[in-house]
């Protein structure tokens, strides 16, 4: 990057939303996954923490579900002050990931609107400090930015036909696919636009915001993302995580 790309996108503040108002379904359990402990913490607490420490982070709007104010606060308690310093307060979510990133961004547009906001997923709490970086550099530079990994699997599109079978529609060459995570990076305008966008057409259930900016006619680049950033979606990953990060220091 040159010196004056590297100077303007210093100036420039950036927000990040964590939206944790899910129910955690497929791992299961009476606890949503955000709640779960990993190595001693909750999954958000360490999600909220990765983010914080980042000295480019300078605000996090957490989305939670209105009926876990108390999960909630108990996680404020395990974060350094410093920390917990950058959180705004939290807003509650909506029945879908869409409806709770959209209110994520009205509570930082009520909060005086950054330049860049970073969108991730509070099960996600293995995003570390280079991934971040990569994330503000691409989403200042391109507008609109996700990362992604090359996926070593063949992916098939198929149509379901029965219980457990699938036609196979199409085999997308290997090479031109992405396996996209969070945290996705954008001008605050141009998402917040776009979610109110959606909003006023009755556009629900994108999964990612990325492809909510496809929608509204934004070009998305993809950028290095990182294999070890992985989404706790099943009981198995939780397991996992709780290994990985036993025994490791809290904000490493
Ligand atoms: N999420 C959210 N609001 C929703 C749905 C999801 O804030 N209505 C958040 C989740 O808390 C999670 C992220 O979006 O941090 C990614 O979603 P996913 O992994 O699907 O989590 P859940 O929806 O909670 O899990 P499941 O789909 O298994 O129920
Ligand atoms: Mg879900």
């Amino acid at each position: 990057m040159s010196d004056e790309a590297a100077r303007s996108q210093d100036s420039e503040t950036v927000a990040a939303v964590v939206v944790a108002a899910g129910k955690g379904l497929r791992v299961g359990g009476d606890l949503p996954k955000q709640y779960r402990r990993v190595g001693g913490r909750a999954v958000l607490t360490r999600t909220l923490a990765a983010l914080a420490q980042s000295p480019r982070i300078a605000r996090i709007q957490p989305v939670i579900a209105p009926d876990a104010q108390d999960f909630y606060r108990e996680c404020l308690a395990d974060l350094e002050p410093a920390h917990r310093a950058k959180l705004a307060e939290p807003v509650p979510g909506g029945a879908t990931r869409q409806q709770s990133v959209a209110a994520g961004l009205e509570g930082l547009a009520r909060d005086g609107s950054p330049d860049l906001v970073l969108v991730h997923d509070a099960a996600r709490p293995f995003v570390d400090d280079a991934l971040i970086a990569r994330a503000v550099a691409a989403g200042s530079r391109h507008g609109a930015a996700v990362p992604g990994i090359a996926v070593s699997d063949t992916i098939k599109l198929v149509e379901d036909i029965a219980p457990g079978i699938g036609r196979v529609h199409e085999t997308p060459a290997r090479e031109n696919l992405r396996a996209v995570q969070t945290p996705q990076s954008f001008r605050f305008g141009l998402l917040l636009d776009a979610h109110r966008r959606a909003v006023a057409e009755g556009r629900d259930g994108f999964t990612d915001d990325g492809a909510l900016a496809e929608w509204a006619g934004q070009p998305v680049v993809v950028f290095d993302g990182d294999a070890r950033n992985r989404k706790i979606t099943q009981a198995a990953d939780l397991i996992e995580a709780d290994r990985a990060f036993s025994g490791r220091a809290f904000s490493d």
